[in-house]
């Protein structure tokens, strides 16, 4: 077994620092973008003579995702390209500086202009920028590049840092392999991170684990943990801000997935350390939360739990009891993410005193269904359709693609089961991300606004890297859900 709490495999990314004017020696990253006659420069600061023809000259066309270098009298340009000159927005600006800070190695020194807003650049740089190089021994890993930022709005620029270092936070803990990120090692991680932080933002950590699980009525969580050596944790985290709204959030929190007695076929099951990813990017949102002092309550309940078979396992055919007291048939024990989030959800939205909560967040990597409905970067987003609608809307505003799903109708039959109130699967192969739906929406209460993301697909990028997305993990949907508490805590919604 690892030693516990460790969290020594971190990834890097570019160093920032704010400045007047760039330091002699820093290479120039100078956006460049697709005009009607050709490459356009659409912001002059760092332009020298010649720069354009340079650029020119080594095939610069200005499309998305570009880069090139030029040196001029002994100075490195590294020109980024936008796209398409009349189709610049925000997004357009985070992928340009994402390639930007990809495009760094070699490069010891840069510098960047703010005319397109400093939020996106700065964001595009943060998260462009990083790597993770895991536990490799033998490379000396190179420093990465220390970019200067010039002309940046200070408070601006704090906001993209938070939010930036918070997303890939929820990035480091995805990447960690599941043996060193198993239930009791993330708890551990995140009650050291707290404490760790206590200076800066002020989070409250508990931790339900062993019988205290089981006594309380977490039936789900016991179920799913009960075929793994590492027992399974109920983590909460909140946050109080003030204002008068509160906010739960919730978060699959499987660290490996390996389906279970239903076990998974082999191919490509080592993506499964990216199933506690809606947990990771939960906890990312409660720390930029308060980070950015957010007037608002948040309570995040994180379920972890290591779906293993084993001689302990939950079998097909198991009843288990929820929290809130509806009962199970377990028909496939690689539908785990639906039965400890059940329990969080009904944890989450309980009465204990001072009423419901406003607004219910849950994020998941629930199913493959939602890759074959929406491709690899589209989250599915379910829930109260006003609210459903809104933060699907907020998540491809901020670059996290996201489309709204229905609950249907057919499935309130499929759901019944002979033995229990509910089963966990359906009979189909149809309409799998919306059964998932529907499954969590029997334990939101009526009257909180929920919203569930599906991002089994946007979790983990498998192929290259593009934009300001890396390999592997993404942070999806963290950025969706700082924005939603964000609009919330404004009293924009
Ligand atoms: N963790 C998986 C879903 C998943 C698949 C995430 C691919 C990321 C990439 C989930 O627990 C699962 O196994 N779902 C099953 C549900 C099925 C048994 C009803 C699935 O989608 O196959
Ligand atoms: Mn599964
Ligand atoms: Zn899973």
């Amino acid at each position: 077994m690892q030693q516990l709490n460790s969290f020594r495999v971190r990834g890097t990314t570019v160093s920032l620092n704010q400045a007047e004017s760039a330091p002699e020696d820093a290479a120039r990253i100078v956006p460049v973008a697709k005009g009607e006659d050709g490459l356009e420069l659409p912001v002059t600061s760092f332009a020298v003579g010649g720069l354009l023809d340079s650029l020119v000259a080594v095939g610069a066309k200005g499309v998305s995702g570009e880069t090139a270098r030029v040196l001029i009298d002994g100075q490195l340009y590294v020109s980024v390209g936008l796209g398409s000159a009349d189709e610049i927005d925000d997004e357009a600006v985070r992928r340009a500086f994402g390639a930007a800070a990809r495009s760094l190695s070699g490069v010891e020194e840069a510098a960047v202009s703010c005319e397109f807003g400093t939020r996106p650049v700065v964001e595009g740089l943060l998260l462009g920028g990083y790597s993770y190089q895991g536990l490799k021994s033998s490379d000396s890993p190179s420093t990465p590049a220390a970019v200067t930022v010039v002309g940046a709005d200070p408070e601006e620029f704090e906001h993209a840092v938070a939010v930036a270092e918070s997303v890939n936070f929820a990035r480091d803990l995805v990447n960690t392999p599941a043996d060193f990120l198993y239930p009791v090692a993330y708890a551990g991680i995140i009650e050291d991170l707290a404490q760790e932080w206590k200076n800066d933002i002020s989070l409250n950590v508990k931790v339900i684990e062993g019988d205290d699980l089981w006594k309380q009525g977490f039936g789900g969580i016991v179920a799913v943990g009960g075929g793994s050596e590492h027992a399974p944790q109920l983590v909460h985290v909140s946050y109080d801000g003030g204002g008068n709204k509160r906010v739960a959030l919730v978060g699959k929190g499987i660290t490996f997935d390996t389906g279970g007695i239903s076990l998974k076929p082999g191919a490509k099951m080592e993506d499964m350390i990216s199933d506690m990813a809606g947990s990771a990017a939960q906890l990312a949102a409660v720390v930029a939360a308060a980070k950015l002092k957010l007037p608002v309550r948040i309570d995040a309940w994180l379920p972890l739990a290591e779906n293993m078979p084993s001689g302990s396992a939950t079998r097909p055919g198991d009843v288990i009891t929820h929290y809130d007291g509806t009962t199970s048939e377990i028909l496939n024990t690689d539908a785990e993410g639906r039965l400890v989030l059940a329990d969080a959800i009904a944890r989450a939205c309980e009465d204990t005193g001072d009423g419901t909560p406003d607004y219910l967040i849950e994020a998941a990597t629930l199913t493959g269904a939602q890759l074959v409905a929406l491709g690899n970067r589209t989250a599915g987003v379910m829930g109260s359709d006003e609210f459903r609608d809104t933060v699907a809307e907020i998540g491809r505003e901020v670059g996290e693609p996201a489309w709204a799903m229905p609950l249907l109708e057919e499935h309130e039959e499929e759901i019944k089961s002979p033995v229990a109130d509910i089963r966990n699967v359906h009979n189909a192969r149809t309409g799998g991300m919306s059964f998932a739906g529907l499954y969590l929406s029997r334990f939101v209460p009526e009257d909180v606004e929920w919203v569930h993301l599906d991002v089994a697909g946007p979790a983990w990028n498998g192929g290259s890297a593009y934009g300001y997305t890396p390999k592997r993990a993404t942070g999806a949907p963290a950025r969706t859900i700082i924005e939603t508490l964000t609009r919330i805590a404004d009293g924009q919604l």
